[in-house]
């Protein structure tokens, strides 16, 4: 298992490039699915998790060729519709693949993602909405067999607006007969992107961006070429370092109208940002006020800048308290922040943070992929060196972090084991 060591402190100058969004790029591989024959889709990040999709989609029997951000899908010889344990257990955004394979295969045996390092993360909704659509559902060795002669529209209605169960129902939608309407479905950036994909190769989803998603479904989809959105959590994450640390930081191939929760909160929190249409420019804070947030759904403060948010208030001039109300239990990055000298207590889903003058390296453990990132931003302002085991959790949605830091200054390495 590979390491990093951070020799924190240096400061941070040049300029960054985001990537790909990976929470666009997942669910658009599974779309990929709907039709037979070649997509082309563009600005796809290289990452632990578009990779385990790539295999996912090779199973299925898609044949794939990855190559300067740029993914060659041919879905022509699709034959197996099936997603494996090996695979959903180290994603579970494999899961997104229980729809499509459904709508064009009228059958598929998708794995049950099971918990993770944060709490139990269900997908019931998925699963009531399936069979809404006219599904059969049976539960077989931890797999679901999904049947179905022909999918049938229907009236959705989510108790809460889920990313993933937006997605599939969306994915299963577009091809089955009549109507589908989705109502309090997931407006984020990345459910907006997804339906750009899907109308473009044919679909007739409307109301995109909003809570009411009308889908009218059609008998066939076409393959085309396509570009991934930015990443605004990769985009959060650099300028949250660059709040710690930057005489001047340039971000560039964010899309700032992805951000304006996080530049609200930055410049609260002491923050002269210069935000332009291909740039975005950020310098250290001297002394941060200590700002409160609450996760919400989009547009609000995403929870997968949560933990990052907590390493910056580590180091802010006071007392500030941040709530999860998306998962409860995603604080594990708490205790490994607390071992670099910050001071965070947790109560139920609320971290309340006393900023402290500076930390200290540490050896500390990646749990999850924004934990990681967050282990990582304390790090690198920390006094000393940090060294930070299991980073395969950063791998699977940051793409060659360390290689990003250092061509801004960094010190930062990366140990195979
Ligand atoms: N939920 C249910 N039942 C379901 C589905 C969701 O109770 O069937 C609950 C969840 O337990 C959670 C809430 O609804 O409390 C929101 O979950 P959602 O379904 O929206 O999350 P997701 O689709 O599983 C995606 C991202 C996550 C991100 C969340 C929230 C992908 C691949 N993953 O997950 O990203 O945290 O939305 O925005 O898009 C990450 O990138 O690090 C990451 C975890």
């Amino acid at each position: 298992m590979d390491k990093f060591i951070v020799k924190g402190g240096k400061s941070l100058n040049g300029e960054v490039q985001i990537s790909g969004a990976k929470n666009a790029a997942l669910p658009i591989f599974a779309a990929a699915l709907l039709a037979s024959g070649k997509f082309t889709i563009r600005r796809v990040p290289k990452l632990r998790d578009t990779i385990t999709m790539i295999r996912l989609l090779e199973i299925i029997g898609a044949e794939i060729e990855f190559k300067d951000s740029t993914l060659e899908i041919d879905t022509t010889k699709c034959h197996n519709p099936e997603a494996p344990y090996d695979l959903v257990k180290t994603m579970r955004a494999s899961f997104y693949v229980l729809g499509p394979l459904v709508a064009r295969f009228g059958r598929a045996k998708v794995s049950l993602p099971g918990g993770c390092a944060w709490g139990p993360r269900p997908v019931d909704f998925h699963i009531t909405a399936m069979k809404q659509m006219g599904v059969q559902i049976d539960l077989e060795e931890g797999y679901i067999l999904a049947k179905a002669e022909k999918l049938k529209g229907n009236k959705i209605s989510f108790k809460f607006p889920s990313v993933g169960a937006t997605g599939n129902v969306l994915m299963a939608a577009v091809l089955a007969e009549g109507k589908t309407t989705i109502h309090n479905a997931a407006r984020e950036p990345e459910i907006i992107c997804l339906c750009e994909f899907l109308n473009k190769m044919g679909a007739e989803i409307v109301g995109i961006g909003t809570h009411e998603l009308t889908v009218d479904g059609v008998s066939a989809l076409k393959p085309v070429e396509f570009e991934v959105i930015p990443d605004r959590v990769e985009a959060a994450t650099f300028l949250i370092a660059g709040t710690l640390l930057s005489d001047e930081l340039v971000i560039k191939g964010a899309d700032r109208n992805h951000l304006e929760t996080i530049f609200t909160k930055l410049e609260q929190a002491g923050c002269n940002l210069e935000v332009e249409n291909d740039f975005i420019k950020i310098n250290r804070v001297e002394r941060l006020k200590p700002i409160d947030v609450t996760t919400a759904v989009y547009p609000g403060f995403p929870t997968d800048v949560q933990a990052q948010w907590l390493a910056l208030m580590s180091l802010a001039d006071g007392t500030s308290v941040i709530t999860d109300t998306i998962y409860n239990d995603r604080f594990t990055h708490v205790a490994e922040l607390n071992r670099l000298g910050a001071k965070i207590s947790l109560n139920d889903n609320v971290a309340t943070v006393d900023g402290v003058k500076s930390l200290k390296g540490a050896h500390v453990m990646s749990t999850d992929i924004r934990a990681s990132a967050s282990l990582v931003l304390a790090a690198l302002a920390a006094e000393g060196v940090t060294e930070i085991s299991r980073i395969y959790h950063i791998d699977r949605g940051y793409e060659r972090i360390e290689e990003k830091f250092s061509s801004v200054g960094a010190d930062i390495s990366r140990i195979h084991k």
